[in-house]
């Protein structure tokens, strides 16, 4: 089947400073978190050959497949798994797959996925209220939609999508059930809270709900801590992050785990113990450069954070 020719390519973002951070070298280990259409994971199979390994997760059974096509050239280098990140270390354990030398998670959401209308990710066009990552799990968006209440779907709307008019939303999402498509979904919202916006009136619910239904952000911490224990002494950790609650927990996560005491600052003599695992290889997040966010628009909230394991 020809998969490429029929979806959208997903442009890899910040591709050269992924290289670079992983420090990809020729015989290296490296596992790729979030395969998605496989770019990343092609561009580091091709740094670590001869005798590179890559082993590419990702928990949409479609994605997988286009890595695999777009992978095929690289043959047994690539081994490629549709799972959850957050079972890593249930995933090497079962496939023998260590030392790592280098762990990737670029998070969020493809180009793929975007453009495929039965997936309702997008308010471009008219969709089902979808919003899995995972086709096989039982929660979808119109799941919460037209059963969560009014006060659980405030709650959504403002701590996943920062948005202030979250309880408006939430009203008058109550009072349109039910919602079953992405447009029926954007007029709601753009009707409670107005169009004098930068950015689309519905970006942000869209964004609540498409966390809440991946549970990212727990996914998100559990796969971290894994992926710490994985890596190798010197191993690399490298976060790309597209919004900013998971920035700040990527951020959060990497600072406590780059230091040696987790006490209170007036704590006179340390009594937790915590041994710092990580040193941090940038201070602040890198992002995209004007020509990147020229040539890829998508890569223009793309925040990038690097680490080292001690
Ligand atoms: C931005 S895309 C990655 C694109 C990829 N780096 C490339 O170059 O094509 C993010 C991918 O992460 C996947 N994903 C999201 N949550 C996941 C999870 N909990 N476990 C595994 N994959 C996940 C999505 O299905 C999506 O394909």
């Amino acid at each position: 089947m020809k998969l490429q020719s029929q979806i959208p390519m997903h442009i890899p973002v910040l591709l050269e400073e992924v290289i670079h951070a992983l420090e990809v070298r020729p015989g290296g280990s490296y596992i790729d978190c979030t395969v998605g259409g496989g770019g990343h994971a092609a561009a580091i199979l091709e740094r670590s050959s001869p005798g590179g390994q890559l082993l590419g997760i990702d928990i949409d059974p479609q994605a997988i497949a286009v890595a695999r096509e777009r992978l095929s050239p690289y043959g047994g280098a690539a081994i490629l798994i549709n799972d959850d990140f957050q079972n890593l270390e249930h995933i090497c354990s079962n496939l023998g797959f260590y030392p790592i030398d280098g762990i990737l998670f670029d998070l969020g959401v493809s180009s793929l996925q975007l453009a495929d209308m039965r997936r309702g990710f997008s308010f471009q066009f008219d969709s089902p209220l979808d919003m899995r990552f995972n086709p096989s799990q039982e929660l979808t968006a119109a799941t919460i939609l037209n059963n969560f209440s009014k006060d659980d779907l405030a709650a959504i709307i403002q701590r996943y999508g920062q948005e202030p008019k979250s309880r408006h939303i939430a009203r008058s999402i109550v009072r349109s059930r039910p919602l079953s498509t992405t447009l029926q979904l954007a007029a709601v919202v753009e009707r409670a809270v107005g169009t004098r916006r930068k950015i689309h009136p519905a970006t942000r619910t869209f964004q609540a709900l498409r966390i809440a239904v991946n549970q990212e952000l727990e996914r998100l911490e559990a796969a971290l801590k894994q992926a710490i224990s994985l890596l190798g002494s010197g191993g690399r950790l490298v976060v790309i992050a597209f919004h900013s609650l998971e920035d700040r927990l990527v951020k959060d996560c990497l600072r406590r785990e780059s230091r040696d005491c987790l006490c209170p600052p007036q704590t006179p003599v340390c009594v937790c113990g915590h041994q710092a695992t990580l040193k941090l290889i940038i201070k602040k997040a890198l992002t995209p450069s004007p020509a990147e966010i020229e040539a890829n628009p998508r890569s223009r909230s793309a925040r990038m954070r690097v680490a080292e394991r001690i």
